[in-house]
């Protein structure tokens, strides 16, 4: 708990936290067995919500698989790490989190994602992003490195290093993928001030 109290002051600070082994090995290995053995049923990423989505690959260049939590109960150790986590940011953010979406997100090699930040114009319910990497053995020329866009107008570049948790406000810190030379494995999602089907309507 005195963990999450320092990650929360950090996020509210700076607008993000980089949290090393977030998940224990074990979790990790069942997050990437999941990964590996749904490759298959990835597809290309869009950009914008709704009618406004669109397939762009020169912007974005992932292949993602959205969970859903009742069909994955593979992962309902995640599921519950996250339960927990909405908890305690509501208790001590007062965030008012109430859903989420997570997707797997796989980058072929080559794979990049330009600046953006996680709010859509018309769907404003993303509060925080949490990106969790799940690539073994990642090293520096591997590429596909996180570049955050901080507010004091520095940029820092976060290296996507196995069980590594980036936490970040959504609507706040403009990000992107660096081209990456490896395929590139990780667990992406929201916490969300709506759900998904409620939110999709502000604005
Ligand atoms: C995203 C994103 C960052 C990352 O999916 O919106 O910015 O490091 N991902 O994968
Ligand atoms: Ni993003």
């Amino acid at each position: 708990m005195e963990d999450w109290l320092s990650w929360m002051d950090e996020l509210s600070c700076n607008d993000f936290v980089i949290v090393d082994d977030f998940l224990d090995a074990p979790l990790i290995s069942t997050i990437r067995q999941f990964f590996l053995s749904h490759l298959d049923s990835f597809s290309k990423a869009g950009v914008g919500a709704l009618d406004n989505h669109v397939i762009r690959s020169d912007i974005r260049g992932d292949l993602t698989y959205w969970l859903d939590r009742k069909r994955d109960s593979d992962l309902d150790v995640f599921w519950l790490l996250l339960d927990e986590t909405i908890h305690i940011y509501n208790r001590y953010c007062f965030l008012g989190l109430s859903g989420y979406e997570f997707h797997l997100a796989c980058y072929p090699k080559g794979g990049h994602y330009e600046k953006h930040v996680d709010q859509f114009n018309k769907r404003n319910n993303r509060t925080i992003s949490m990106v969790i990497y799940l690539n073994k053995d990642w090293k520096k020329g591997d590429g596909g490195e996180l570049e955050l866009y901080l507010k004091d107008g520095n940029t820092m570049l976060v290296e996507p290093l196995e069980a590594r948790c980036v936490m970040f406000k959504s609507a706040d810190l403009p990000h992107r993928v660096l081209t990456s030379n490896i395929a590139r494995y990780s667990l992406t999602g929201w916490l969300l001030q709506q759900p998904a089907a409620l939110g999709q309507f502000l604005g």
